[in-house]
């Protein structure tokens, strides 16, 4: 077959589809408004405002976020990885590897702690304002916390692995200078 030569097809082939990058950075933005959102409420005293209604808005995109993951997740596990254009190396692409699964743990584990948190506490599980969620778990007190210390450890692990995910596509981009970026945004690249 020589279609594997032609230029647009070959450069399709090294890329994730359109629905996995869509996907992607409308999920990077909610879990940085979450984040934002999630940190800012914590300066805030309890039961007060403005803390419950940024942490209505934090709910409401941690349950968006959950859903949107089971959706990534299904789309993944048919869809898979492209493979990269110039091989990443045993290694790098071992850590790539490891750093995209932390990543889906973490974009699991955080929205399923904030759930137990808030629901074992007997707190809202709202959607914008429109529904609350159901409440699948007891009110138990000890439950709550320990949601909430997964919730806070959870928050600190995501934070670092978030840096170094970023430091990892800075430095494909800036210094080995190839073409991981463009798998993530769709344009194609020259090198
Ligand atoms: C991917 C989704 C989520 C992310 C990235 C996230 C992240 C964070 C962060 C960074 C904080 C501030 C640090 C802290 O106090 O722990 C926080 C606080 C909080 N989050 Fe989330 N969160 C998410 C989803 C949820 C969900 C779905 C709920 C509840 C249903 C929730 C409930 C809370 C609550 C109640 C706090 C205040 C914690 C406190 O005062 O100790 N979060 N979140
Ligand atoms: C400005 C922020 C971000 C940039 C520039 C970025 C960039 C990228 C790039 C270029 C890839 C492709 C890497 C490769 O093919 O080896 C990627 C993959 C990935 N990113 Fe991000 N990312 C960002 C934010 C995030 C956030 C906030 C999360 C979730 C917490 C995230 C989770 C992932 C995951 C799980 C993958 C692997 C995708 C898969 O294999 O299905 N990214 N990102």
């Amino acid at each position: 077959m020589t279609a594997s030569d032609d230029a647009p097809i070959s450069t399709d082939r090294f890329m994730f589809g359109r629905a996995q990058r869509w996907l992607h950075w409308s999920m990077a933005l909610l879990i940085f408004a979450a984040i934002g959102l999630g940190i800012v409420a914590a300066y805030y005293p309890s039961g007060q405002q403005p803390r419950q209604g940024l942490l209505e808005l934090h709910k409401s995109i941690g349950f968006t976020i959950l859903a949107l993951l089971v959706v990534r997740i299904v789309l993944r596990l048919i869809s898979g990885e492209p493979p990269y254009r110039r091989p990443l190396g045993h290694l790098t692409e071992m850590a790539a590897r490891a750093g995209h699964l932390a990543l889906y743990g973490l974009m699991l584990l955080m929205p399923l702690s904030g759930y137990l948190f808030s629901g074992a506490g007997g707190y809202s599980l709202p959607w914008f304002g429109l529904f609350q969620w159901p409440r699948l778990v007891p009110r138990d007190h000890a439950l709550s916390e320990w949601g909430q210390v997964l919730h806070d450890r959870g928050a600190w692990v995501l934070g670092a692995v978030l840096a170094l995910h970023l430091a990892a596509v800075c430095w494909h981009q800036f210094v080995k200078r190839d073409e991981v970026l463009s798998r993530m945004t769709g344009r194609a690249s020259e090198s």
